[in-house]
């Protein structure tokens, strides 16, 4: 069977077993598609922009099991480059925050995650295109990581500002409550009732005030419980990656399962793997090929739309046979036409999916995809005889997706 390059540009799930979109797109591009078929539809935006570094940001790369059981990565992939414009990242963020607020429900909510660089200018883009009185919080977001500064004070705190779209909005503080065990209380008396339950307590204007340990309480506007170590398992390889606690209660406090999120800069996918792990339906766009190739890894088992760029397409190696009366079974034996010095065989392939094309869209009938967790892959799928064009989706270690379709099928 001949098998060559599709122009598809999108797969699509069965209906009903999608939990998001991702486009691999420049956000200026993906926003009018997006504002055509989900305006007004969105429960929670999350952005977290570059910062106007000068820096270029990297993302490690398993690729032989070894590396996998070491947690290192054998390849440094580029993941974006982070230009010191902050002329460019403002002009960019400002029509990326006009989309979003446009993608938003009536009650919806706005995250714009910044540090100290871009604050300033973030907070006037945000106040002009949202309204001034809008804003919500401004939640300093405290970490421990990085060196120390000995010229000026060390910089361990990011800025996110929380806006509203309407005075109508959803927001549930007490789903995002923590055991206040974890809350500093110095200046209060400790003491154990007669049932042996802790507590602080104050006395104040003449009223005792007392808290037990056991009881959860709001967190306030400075987050400085949500680190993620160096070698924190949850770390992608994705240099900016943050962690999934921060965007749990993000997505916790403004949404409810089933509501749709949205990050329009998703990086490592972070925000997506927060929403599905909370029943939350996502959107992510970005326009780092590495971006996608984290999302399949950290996702291996969630199925989403995807919308990506047709790419230059390696040869590929694939067999087809008949499995019983219904069933074809695929088999992928590797990448042809290789560069010198590049890997062959099968150790380029991160993922694939066997399925059909229906109205010029991919439909996924079986696929297999290496995760964070595990280097296993399986080199065969079988998918049904079904009366339409089979076709191939390839997704490689550099975050490149390719579709081929069989001829002769
Ligand atoms: C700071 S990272 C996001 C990190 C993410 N929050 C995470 O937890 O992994 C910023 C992301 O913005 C993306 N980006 C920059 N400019 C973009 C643009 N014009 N359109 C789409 N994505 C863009 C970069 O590719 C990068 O992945």
């Amino acid at each position: 069977m001949l098998l060559h390059t599709a122009n598809i540009t999108r797969e699509t799930q069965p209906k009903g077993e999608s939990r998001g979109l991702f486009m691999l797109s420049d956000v200026r591009d993906a926003l009018p598609a997006l504002i055509k078929k989900y305006a007004g539809s969105v429960q929670c935006v999350y952005i977290d922009p570059p910062f106007a570094t000068g820096r270029s940001f990297d993302m490690r790369v398993a690729v032989h099991p070894e590396e996998w059981k070491s947690g290192t990565g054998s390849l440094t992939a580029r993941a974006y480059d982070d230009p010191a414009d902050i002329a460019g990242l403002t002009k960019l963020l400002r029509e990326t925050i006009t989309g979003a607020r446009e993608l938003l429900r009536d009650d919806g909510l706005m995250f714009l995650h910044v540090d100290w660089r871009m604050s300033g200018r973030a907070r006037m883009l945000m106040d002009e295109i949202f309204g001034e009185d809008n804003l919500l919080n401004e939640i300093i977001w405290a970490y421990q990581t990085g060196g120390r500064a000995t010229h000026y004070f060390s910089r361990k705190h990011d800025t996110i500002f929380m806006y509203r779209k309407t005075k109508d909005y959803y927001f549930d503080a007490q789903a995002v409550s923590v055991p206040r065990e974890g809350v500093r209380a110095n200046h209060m008396k400790r003491g154990t009732d007669a049932d042996g339950r802790p507590y602080s307590e104050i006395r104040s204007a003449g009223r005792l005030y007392r808290y037990y340990d056991d009881e959860p309480v709001l967190p306030g506007d400075v987050w400085t419980d949500l680190n993620m170590q160096q070698k924190d398992p949850q770390r992608t390889g994705f240099e900016t990656q943050k962690p999934l606690k921060l965007l749990e209660r993000i997505i916790l406090c403004s949404t409810q399962p089933g509501d749709i999120v949205c990050d329009l800069m998703s990086g490592s996918g972070t925000t997506a793997d927060a929403a599905c792990a909370n029943g939350r339906q996502f959107i992510a766009v970005d326009m780092s090929p590495m971006a996608l190739f984290s999302l399949r890894r950290r996702l291996p088992e969630t199925l989403f739309d995807a919308v990506t760029p047709v790419c230059a397409a390696p040869d590929i190696e694939a067999h087809f046979a008949q499995e019983g009366l219904g069933d074809l079974l695929v088999t992928f034996s590797g990448f042809r036409g290789v560069t010198e010095g590049e890997e062959a065989g099968t150790d380029r392939l991160d993922g694939w999916a066997a399925g059909y094309i229906s109205n010029g869209v991919f439909v996924p009938a079986a696929q297999s995809q290496r995760s964070f967790r595990s280097p296993d892959i399986s080199l065969s799928l079988k998918i049904p005889f079904i009366d339409a064009p089979v076709c191939i989706r390839v997704n490689d270690i550099y975050g490149n997706t390719a579709f081929y379709s069989a001829e002769g099928t």
